[in-house]
């Protein structure tokens, strides 16, 4: 006979056995990018230079073009803009379901870059920060390296051990610090962003987010050692067999289900605003004259800022 404490101690060891198992929930590429996620035609929050289009419009323009295992979303870019008219079109698109505790798997084969973009792969819930915010995949004007990063209420914060990569910048995540640029991370690997990406084929970030925190991967495309459950976006993959995250925010000193509600994921670019419009970040980021200009009178400047996602797969 089992006693009740012998139960609840094999349910504890099967918990920590299978706790980097998860099984896909769904799986988005090409035109079920389109049925999954809605074009947002909104303002940008962040005072970016740009016009986020319908569906209908995007593809009309063919700004976005899904057809296959490709899913394309691009900025225009062939447009001279009136400094006085709206922005430059962009996309910004965001999934209808949400999701708490998953793993998200990005498989992309080229990311915006080029001056004055902004491109972002994240998620947030919609009591924004109380539902916190996820950053998977940031960074400007096509320089540097992937920044990975939360946004949260006060009282999360990264400390004690943490086993990652990548070099941490912040380590208060409460939006009210440091002037919301959350607690970051940024990536090591020089083909984690922007152009070495695209020249590099691109890669596969994935995102677990669990009780125990969050982590952050990235793989460049044909390195060594991506894993195999990764590589083919298996039914079923377990992420204690991934290795050191690039990223780690233990929720040592941050509550989960405190400060995490349900997040909708998010794709978009955006142009200059809040952080790649800084004049100094964007001179300093070796662009030329003022970023507005940039956008409004430079449509070829634009040429490479769009993203080519294979597929995105979210596990539960
Ligand atoms: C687009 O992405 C940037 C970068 O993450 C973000 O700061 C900005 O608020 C986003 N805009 C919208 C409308 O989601
Ligand atoms: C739309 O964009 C896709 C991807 O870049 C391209 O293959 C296709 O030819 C374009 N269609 C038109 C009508 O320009």
């Amino acid at each position: 006979m089992f006693s009740r404490g012998t139960l609840l101690s094999l349910a504890y060891l099967l918990t920590a056995v299978l706790a980097g198992t998860w099984n896909e929930c769904d799986s988005y590429s090409g035109k079920s990018f389109l049925s999954g996620f809605n074009h947002m035609a909104i303002p940008d929050p962040t005072h970016g230079r740009v016009n986020y289009v319908s569906e209908a419009t995007a593809l009309k323009k063919n700004l976005t073009f899904a057809k296959g295992d490709t899913l394309i979303l691009r900025a225009d870019h062939t447009t001279k803009l009136s400094a006085s008219g709206p922005g430059r079109d962009s996309f910004r698109l965001m999934s209808k379901k949400t999701y708490t505790n998953h793993v998200s798997v990005w498989n992309v084969r080229h990311m915006p870059r080029g001056c004055g973009t902004w491109p972002a792969l994240w998620e947030f819930g919609s009591n924004w920060p109380a539902h916190g915010e996820v950053d998977v995949v940031e960074g400007v004007n096509g320089h540097g390296t992937n920044q990975m990063t939360l946004h949260t209420t006060s009282g999360c914060t990264m400390g004690g051990s943490r086993k990652m990569s990548g070099h941490s910048v912040q380590t208060n995540c409460d939006v009210a610090a440091n002037g919301n640029s959350g607690c970051s991370v940024l990536d090591k690997n020089a083909n984690s962003y922007g152009l070495a990406f695209n020249n590099n084929g691109g890669g596969f970030y994935a995102m677990e987010r669990s009780n125990s925190g969050v982590k952050v991967w990235f793989w460049p495309r044909h390195a060594k050692g991506i894993p195999a459950d990764v590589a083919k976006g298996a039914k079923k993959i377990n992420t204690d067999k991934w290795g050191t995250p690039a990223a780690h925010f233990p929720a040592t000193s941050c509550n989960m289900a405190k400060h995490f509600g349900a997040h909708n994921i998010v794709i978009n670019l955006s142009l200059c605003g809040d952080w790649a419009g800084q004049q100094s970040i964007y001179n300093q980021d070796g662009c030329p004259g003022s970023c507005v200009d940039n956008v409004n009178n430079n449509p070829g400047g634009f040429a490479n800022a769009y993203f080519d996602i294979a597929w995105l797969k979210i596990y539960q």
